[in-house]
């Protein structure tokens, strides 16, 4: 079942066009994309591709300017539904220091519960909750600003479950951490994925994180340029160099290795095929 299904969404910035109305610059044109429930998608593309964009669809921070998105089934343009699709789906911003709000990590994650007017003994049970999720409940009394940048988004991340969505989407979540940090989220991140089926949209510059995705978006000067499964997607290395874009460095390694003579059936995703791989083809 579809809990996100964008059709033929086209957006543009308000302001930008006001001197002139010609010039509109077409930030989405035209994408129709789809995420299932319970799925663990990866949206990559370069830099001003349209991802955050379109992320921000998906929880009607933006309405399209033509087409349609729904969340799981509300069209986000319908006004009176507009609490229900945030509701639904939590966004999860780059830089953690943005969104913490308070001075102990679990007034932080019941920030958002407590605005949603939940019932205080819920909210207590929620915020465990969260906490545990993302495993850092220990953490529970701490003061925010002294978390590392791993721990910090973390905090964020059960700021969001505490409100109990059902898809969470994550704009460039790593993106301003130390490897540590950026293991320890995408691991929490895969957990509630499997262990709670809540559904993930990640965006990411870093091709090793969308390996492990059920399913890659590729986005491309506001189009979607393709999507399938890794190995699908990553397959095509020469049409994504040739956009600019980024494929596991195993991928690229044994593509480069085929074009010398050695002959792969497929391409690998990670270190450990790559070394399979090669093995079947040398020794
Ligand atoms: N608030 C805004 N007002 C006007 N133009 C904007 C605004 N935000 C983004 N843009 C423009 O829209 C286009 C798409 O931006 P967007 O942030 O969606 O790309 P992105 O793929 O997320 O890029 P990045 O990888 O740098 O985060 C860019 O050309 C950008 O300059
Ligand atoms: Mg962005």
């Amino acid at each position: 079942m579809e809990f996100i299904q964008a059709e033929n969404l086209t957006f543009y910035y308000e302001g930008e066009d006001e001197e002139q109305p010609n010039n509109v610059k077409l930030v989405l044109k035209g994408v129709s994309v789809s995420v299932r429930k319970g799925e663990f998608v990866a949206v990559i593309g370069h830099n001003g591709s349209g991802k955050s964009t379109l992320s921000k669809h998906m929880n009607a921070i933006l309405l399209p300017t033509g087409g349609r998105m729904l969340v799981d089934g509300i069209d986000t343009n319908d006004e009176d539904r507009i609490y229900d699709v945030r509701r639904k789906v939590g966004l999860v911003l780059q830089n953690p220091d943005n969104q913490l709000v308070a001075s102990i990590v679990e007034e932080d994650v019941a920030f958002g519960p407590e605005n949603l007017g939940v019932e205080p003994s819920e909210i207590r049970r929620r915020v465990d909750s969260a906490l545990k999720a993302v495993d850092m409940y220990d953490y529970r009394h701490h003061a925010p600003h002294k978390l590392s940048g791993g721990q910090k988004q973390r905090v964020a991340i059960a700021g969001i479950l505490a409100m109990e969505p059902d898809c969470i989407v994550l704009d460039e979540p790593t993106a301003m951490l130390d490897p540590k940090g950026r293991e320890e989220v995408i691991s929490a991140i895969t957990r509630l994925n499997r262990e709670q089926s809540i559904t993930v949209v990640l965006i990411t510059h870093n091709m090793e994180e969308a390996v492990d995705c059920d399913r890659v978006i590729v986005m491309d000067s506001g189009k979607v340029l393709t999507e399938g499964t890794p190995v699908e997607v990553f397959s095509q290395v020469e049409r994504l160099r040739r956009h600019k874009l980024d494929v596991p460095q195993a991928t690229e390694l044994c593509s480069m290795l085929r074009g010398v003579g050695l002959s792969f059936k497929e391409l690998p995703l990670s270190t450990d095929e790559c070394v399979r791989m090669l093995s079947e083809v040398l020794l």
